[in-house]
């Protein structure tokens, strides 16, 4: 591909809202940078084009990704990625014996949507209130959780907090602290993360263990995308839950 930098663009970017870009989701071209008015953009989740690092993103700029994403969801390869990873956390979270899970940053898709699962407890929290409303509309628990919105949860109340894709997004040490706050003391969380870079992949990791939550990596052994693997983890770092979560992560995959 030619350098972008010194190249015209190779396709039109269009313009979404607070900065972000995109271009024809069924068009023929997803070059990895596109240079537009003196800017370059990265492309990220297929066909949308941003001009910084996801984790650099403020909380409007991820809003307005994620609005573009859910638009053209159905229509991205990135999808059969997301159904992928999502298939994976599902056969693990099926293997415990739990009762309450938190589940951030579901958007409009979360892994539980509808009554039929088996745990007493099933929350979302996302700091997307279109989200938040259209899954309280469908009767499921939902809350508005960002740097200034805590968890509505007690100290140490849940058994599993999940996070599927949304980890390349920026997390303040306010969200983390109410994730060790509610998850209780042998539970766990598990979470993919990708994009990041090795810099940015130890700061949250060590974000984490400032809390009390020890992180075990797991990597994507099927490198579904960008530098992509599996985050279990846990205060009690010999809970018997973490150690099960972690062998599905490690084990699973030749499930598929
Ligand atoms: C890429 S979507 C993933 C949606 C769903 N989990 C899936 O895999 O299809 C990311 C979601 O995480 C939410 N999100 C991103 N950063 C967040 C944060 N720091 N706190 C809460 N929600 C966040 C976004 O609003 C969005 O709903």
């Amino acid at each position: 591909m030619k350098k972008a930098d010194d190249d015209p663009p190779l396709c039109e970017l269009k313009k979404a809202t607070n900065g972000i870009m995109y271009i024809d989701p069924a068009g023929p071209e997803r070059p990895e940078t596109i240079r537009c008015e003196g800017k370059t953009y990265s492309r990220f989740m297929d066909f949308i084009y941003i001009s910084k690092s996801a984790e650099e993103l403020s909380e409007d700029e991820v809003l307005a990704v994620n609005k573009l994403r859910e638009q053209f969801i159905q229509k991205m390869p990135h999808w059969e990625i997301n159904i992928s990873v999502r298939a994976k956390f599902l056969r693990v979270i099926d293997s415990l014996v739990i009762n309450s899970v938190l589940e951030i940053g579901p958007d409009s898709n979360p892994l539980f949507p509808d009554s039929g699962h088996k745990f007493k407890e099933y929350f979302t929290a996302d700091l997307d209130l279109e989200s938040v409303d259209l899954l309280s509309s469908k009767g499921i628990k939902s809350f508005h959780f960002n740097l200034n919105a805590p968890l509505p949860l007690p100290d140490s109340s849940i058994d599993l907090v999940v996070a599927l894709f949304v980890f390349q997004f920026p997390i303040s040490i306010q969200q983390i602290k109410e994730i060790r706050r509610v998850v209780k003391p042998d539970g766990a969380v598990m979470a993919n993360v990708y994009r990041r870079d090795q810099r940015s992949r130890d700061e949250l990791r060590a974000q984490f263990l400032e809390v009390g939550l020890h992180c075990k990596v797991i990597p994507d052994g099927s490198h579904l995308c960008r530098d992509h693997e599996y985050w279990c983890l846990s205060v009690n770092e010999d809970s018997n839950l973490l150690r099960v979560v972690i062998e599905g992560m490690t084990n699973n995959d030749r499930e598929k």
